[in-house]
């Protein structure tokens, strides 16, 4: 195997990093940055059709962002409530379905409402598939996806000798999507950060410079011409 048949990226995973230093340049707040940085994710979803790209995952929000001062937390889950109450009709008009993934145990009811609400609304769409990150981590997902087979083995709904590396993604949080093909991080640091663990294994990656709040459909469509241009080989040798 050499390039897959169609070398185009369809499912494409960023970790949108950089929010606070855009806004730190600039000597505002971190919270404009992540209010720029949400203007971004329209712009980014909306581009996906001329792109090519059916489906996009974003890193809005990790197990580990809870660490952050109470401000931007506050800040963040708030600038979540209120892109999800302005973009839906826009949303679902474009035809793009909307899905959460992460643990919502932790997160305030009326934003849980508000991602449920969503996700039903937009469940007929097909033109674009966003999942949104929110409170997700790597780990905290394949922990979720064990207790979850465990219960089953122990309900004697699964027999431990089923499981495998087909079986066990059913689990995930991702159970109904495609791995992804590309996985982007933004503003130069090179580390995955927790990010789709076990969905990236044949991922490749691309560590661009650029600031989130910079990433424009410009940029976006030049990480994926260097995709287009790379050799996937899936473990095999080329022939
Ligand atoms: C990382 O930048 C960014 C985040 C933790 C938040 C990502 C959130 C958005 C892009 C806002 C909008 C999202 C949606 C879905 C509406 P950083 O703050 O770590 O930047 P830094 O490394 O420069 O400090």
């Amino acid at each position: 195997m050499t390039k897959t048949s169609d070398s185009r990226a369809r499912h494409v995973a960023i970790i949108m990093d950089g929010n606070g230093r855009w806004a730190q340049m600039r000597g505002r707040p971190r919270l404009v940055g992540h209010h720029m940085g949400a203007k971004r994710v329209k712009e980014i979803v909306r581009a996906c059709p001329d792109l090519g790209v059916s489906h996009l995952t974003i890193f809005a929000f990790s197990t580990e962002n809870w660490k952050r001062t109470q401000t931007e937390v506050a800040g963040l889950m708030r600038l979540f409530k209120r892109y999800i109450r302005r973009e839906a009709h826009d949303l679902l008009a474009e035809g793009v379905r909307v899905r959460f993934i992460g643990d919502r145990v932790k997160l305030e009811p009326a934003l849980v409402d508000l991602m449920d609400n969503l996700e039903l609304m937009t469940a007929g769409n097909t033109k674009v598939n966003l999942t949104i990150a929110l409170n997700y981590g790597g780990r905290d997902e394949v922990a979720r996806a064990a207790r979850r087979l465990a219960h089953d083995v122990a309900a004697g709904k699964l027999d431990p000798r089923q499981i495998n590396d087909e079986t066990f993604p059913k689990y995930l949080d991702t159970y109904v999507l495609p791995d992804p093909d590309l996985v982007v991080r933004t503003s130069g640091e090179a580390r995955i950060s927790n990010f789709l663990l076990w969905q990236s294994a044949y991922a490749e990656y691309e560590f661009i410079d650029t600031l989130w709040p910079d990433f424009t459909k410009e940029v976006f469509a030049g990480v994926l011409d260097r995709f287009g241009s790379r050799e996937r080989r899936f473990g095999a040798v080329p022939v």
